[in-house]
């Protein structure tokens, strides 16, 4: 819709052709309306299957007249529906009727040109706001949408110039966790030695100016932390890249109930020991997917699902077959979820997990490729109860339109 071409159409239906001129001569003729009239409410229907009516006024005798037109219309709600009407007969049903959105407005006889056209211009007033008020979402989100688009791109750059200095420092810092041990285990065996008493009291003096007994504590610990650090560096661009990525469409059969169990192979560390997993696999037809994707998806809910729970609880994936589609729900007994947290859930980078926990990807990512499948990903969440996501997928994507 562009401003350049804005028209509000009015449509006349009159039975008893009485307001035809008035309507015509005003709207056509001293607005930029057009103005259309008809004599049938039959002809009235046919223009509102192929014209965008924005106001239709009907001319009816009394309210039971008009009544079982504006019934008839009640499909087009976005519509501004006028009753002309010659005597009211039943006041009190007459705005009962009006009360419940049967129509918007009224006139009655006998009324002055003017009141219609003042009636008219206020709605008029009201679809331009509404259709300004649009406007200028549809380009706040153009914008938005272009800002998210030149970031992704650069994220993805990013994300792909930081992977290789973080592989070698990651694969470094492991071999310095196995390595350095070794060296202190080397000077723990010079230290058996018998040294000539002013070489040792030289090096008991070195050792306290370095303060060697704290390096020797601290040093295996900073470089476990460092690891877990470039651990979640690796994740963080894992994630990054998985998000902005342009992937090929690359669809294949695949057997869901095995490809969660593989999920749950890898994420075995965030639950073990901890979280009991009951598995309620039913049977599924072979889906037509992104295998790679979905498992994605699976180990973001998964991992989820583990990080809700904080102590011990239970997480449980039941999954199903319905007519033409698969339902995947993940649930857990974890800390749930208000609703101001659930609208919030599937935008980029939103996390409620403190420090560097969360990257806030997940789920965005999850949404992503859900709707790339045709599928649909909801959630139930209740406070301190759990929270269960789940998610529906066609069977064969061409059965989908
Ligand atoms: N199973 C769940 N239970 C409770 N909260 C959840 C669950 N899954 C997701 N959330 C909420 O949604 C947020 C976004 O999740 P996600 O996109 O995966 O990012 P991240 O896990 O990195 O925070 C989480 O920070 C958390 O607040
Ligand atoms: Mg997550």
């Amino acid at each position: 819709m562009t401003f350049k071409n804005y028209k509000y159409i009015i449509l006349l239906v009159d039975p008893f052709n009485e307001f035809n001129n008035l309507v015509y001569n005003f709207f056509q003729t001293t607005t930029s309306c057009n103005a259309m009239t008809c004599d049938s409410q039959n002809n009235a229907f046919q223009i509102l299957e192929s014209t965008p009516v924005n106001m239709i006024l009907f001319h009816a005798e009394n309210e039971v007249q008009g009544i079982s037109f504006f019934e008839q219309i009640q499909a087009y709600p976005e519509l501004q529906k006028v009753m002309l009407i010659d005597k009211v007969l039943d006041k009190k049903l007459f705005f009962s009727w009006m009360n419940d959105g049967l129509f918007n407005k009224f006139l009655t006889k006998p009324f002055q040109d003017i009141h219609l056209l003042l009636m008219a211009f206020e709605s008029i007033n009201e679809h331009l706001k509404n259709t300004l008020d649009e406007r200028i979402k549809m380009e706040e989100q153009f914008v938005h949408n272009e800002k998210m688009s030149t970031l992704g791109q650069m994220m993805a750059g990013i994300a792909h110039e930081l992977k290789n200095p973080t592989t070698f420092i990651h694969s470094n810092l492991n071999n310095l966790k196995k390595f350095v041990p070794n060296l202190f285990q080397l000077i723990d065996r010079y230290e058996q030695l018998d040294l000539p008493s002013e070489i040792a009291s030289e090096i008991d003096q070195f050792k306290e100016d370095i303060n060697y007994a704290y390096l020797k504590e601290r040093v295996p610990r900073m470089i476990e932390r460092t690891a877990e650090g470039t651990d979640r560096l690796k994740k963080i661009l894992l994630d990054l890249k998985l998000f902005y990525r342009k992937d090929a469409q690359s669809f294949e059969m695949a057997d869901i109930n095995a490809a969660i169990e593989s999920s749950l192979n890898i994420i075995s560390h965030e639950y073990k020991d901890r979280i009991t997993i009951n598995k309620e696999f039913g049977y599924l037809p072979e889906v037509e997917c992104n295998i790679t994707k979905i498992n994605q998806v699976f180990v973001n809910l998964l991992i989820n699902a583990c990080h809700a729970i904080s102590d011990i609880g239970e997480v449980t994936i039941c999954t199903c077959e319905m007519d033409d589609r698969v339902q995947i729900d993940i649930s857990d007994t974890g800390c749930g979820m208000p609703e101001s947290v659930q609208k919030q859930i599937f935008q980029p980078f939103y996390t409620t997990k403190p420090g560097t926990l969360g990257s806030g990807l997940g789920l965005s990512i999850s949404n992503k490729v859900i709707k790339a499948h045709k599928g649909r990903i909801t959630v139930k969440s209740q406070v301190d109860k759990g929270t269960t996501f789940t998610i529906v997928l066609p069977i064969k994507q061409s059965d989908i339109n």
